[in-house]
């Protein structure tokens, strides 16, 4: 079989100037038993990850839940020793550095969590929280610790008079913000920002974005932004890495990426999204809803990980695993037969098991705004309970626990593990009629109303994943 024309392609090159450059990153948990703890297998969370980071830039990390986004971001803060590979700062090497060697590093990473709730000690006041940098690092602010901590709250946009309280009298939102003056403390070069709002709800969200997105521009800061969700990542992002089993299969621009996505995974994601564009609400789109679920980190598929998922895989696909190579100017894809791209995969070549691996949705366009119709699509049916509630914004934000409940309301494919969808079980939620295709490419029957035809009641937002 013919090897496509990307294993000519020149490897991507880091950029010369990079705030962080990583190369061949691994992180592999080892899994121990018996008395005598030996190790049986690891969980490959990170497997290979070459990429960097320029000055000033936000790189998106996209993938679904358990793809080894925070694991990557907790070896790039040093937070865990990778396995094997390198990453350097500023061009010097911190990859083995020790904790003292570290410490003055420290002041320019800086990680923002998950959990905001979970991320701050109780038992500690809000000043005691955010001067925390300062005592570590033994530096006394210009005007003292307190002058400069009610400083940064004023930043974050909190009350300097918050100083005394405790994490417990605020909000959500207002606890991220904390953590945020905490992480911008040390006026750090890069912030590691892993899921900075999936907990969050979605109206707090927006603020929070918004205020990270100023923060950058008023402090010329970098940002490495972990997150499952796509319109949040689409939002703050000038690049997206777009993860699938502990590697990178997809790096490029955010316009390129949306535009015309080259691996599989990536479109299969997108195509779960609903595109903001009012000129476009008319327009009749397809909805790739991938099934199976996502292959466990400790035994990887071999070659090409995404090939028990993958609609276009080929023996080729199955034998070798495609290296992440540069097929378009700063688009970076790792795979066989990309999409937009001259050298398609022979349909006969296909694998029998690939002909099984998606189902498409056809969605209708949308005929009369905020009306929600209930439909029933294959054996699944969308309630009027579920529908009418979930905004274009919440629509990419998915966890595997979301996907596997979504999955089976809506279209009955057993397609749990799936982010697209789930994603696109959501957009179904947001008012878009839906009818899905049988295997042979044969659209199921009518929909046909269902008996609560009607905008339901408020539902529950779809939370934020777990770290
Ligand atoms: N300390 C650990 N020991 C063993 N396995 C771990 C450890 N931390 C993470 N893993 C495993 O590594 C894999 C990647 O985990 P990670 O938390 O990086 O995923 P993630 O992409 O951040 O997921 P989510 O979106 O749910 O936060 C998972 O299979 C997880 O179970
Ligand atoms: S076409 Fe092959 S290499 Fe590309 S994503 Fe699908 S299975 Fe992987
Ligand atoms: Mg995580």
């Amino acid at each position: 079989m013919k090897i496509p024309q990307q294993q000519q392609q020149q490897q991507p090159r880091s950029a010369p100037d990079a705030l962080l450059r990583v190369d061949g990153l691994v992180k592999h948990f080892p899994i121990r038993e018996g008395l005598l703890r030996r190790q049986t297998g690891a969980v490959q969370a990170v497997d290979g990850l070459t990429f960097d980071v320029r000055p000033g830039e936000t790189l998106g990390v996209v993938g679904e839940s358990g793809c080894g986004k925070s694991t990557m971001g907790r070896l790039i803060t040093r937070l865990l020793e990778p396995t094997a590979g390198t990453i350097e700062f500023q061009g010097h090497d911190i990859t083995h550095l020790g904790v003292s060697a570290m410490r003055p590093l420290r002041r320019d990473v800086q990680m923002i969590f998950q959990d905001p709730y979970s991320s701050l000690n109780p038992r500690h006041t809000i000043g005691t929280i955010v001067s925390a940098p300062f005592r570590l690092q033994g530096i006394t602010p210009e005007g003292g610790v307190k002058k400069e901590v009610q400083r940064l709250l004023e930043l974050v946009g909190l009350s300097p008079e918050h100083y005394n309280r405790y994490p417990h009298e605020f909000s959500g939102g207002q606890r991220q913000r904390i953590g945020i003056a905490r992480a911008l403390a040390l006026k750090p070069k890069l912030v590691v920002a892993d899921e900075p709002v999936s907990a969050l709800d979605v109206s707090i969200q927006a603020q929070v974005v918004n205020l990270l997105d100023d923060l950058q521009d008023e402090l010329g800061l970098t940002y490495l932004i972990i997150a499952h969700d796509l319109s949040v990542i689409r939002h703050v992002s000038d690049r997206i890495a777009v993860m699938y089993l502990g590697k990178i299969v997809e790096l490029t621009d955010r316009l390129s990426l949306y535009q015309s996505p080259m691996h599989p995974y990536t479109k299969a994601l997108l195509s779960a999204v609903p595109v903001p564009d009012p000129r476009r609400r008319g327009v009749k789109s397809d909805r790739i809803l991938l099934k199976g679920d996502v292959p466990s980190p400790i035994s990887p598929p071999r070659g090409c990980r995404f090939h028990t998922r993958c609609w276009k895989a080929t023996e080729v696909c199955v034998q070798q695993e495609p290296p992440l190579v540069e097929l378009k100017p700063g688009q970076q894809v790792a795979c066989h037969h990309p999409e937009n791209a001259a050298d398609q995969v022979p349909d006969e070549t296909v694998l029998e098991s690939a002909r099984e691996a998606v189902e498409i949705v056809s969605l209708a366009p949308k005929t009369e705004a905020g009306t929600v119709t209930g439909t029933e699509a294959g054996t699944g049916t969308v309630t009027g309970a579920e529908a009418g509630t979930v905004t274009g914004a919440e629509v990419g934000t998915v966890t595997g626990a979301e996907v596997g409940s979504e999955t089976g309301t809506v279209t009955g494919t057993g397609a749990a593990g799936s982010a697209a969808s789930a994603a696109s079980s959501l957009a179904e939620s947001a008012g878009e009629a839906s009818r899905v295709r049988e295997p042979g490419g044969q659209p199921a029957p009518e929909p046909r109303p269902a008996a609560d035809d009607q905008p339901g009641p408020a539902g529950p937002a779809p939370s934020g994943g777990t770290t």
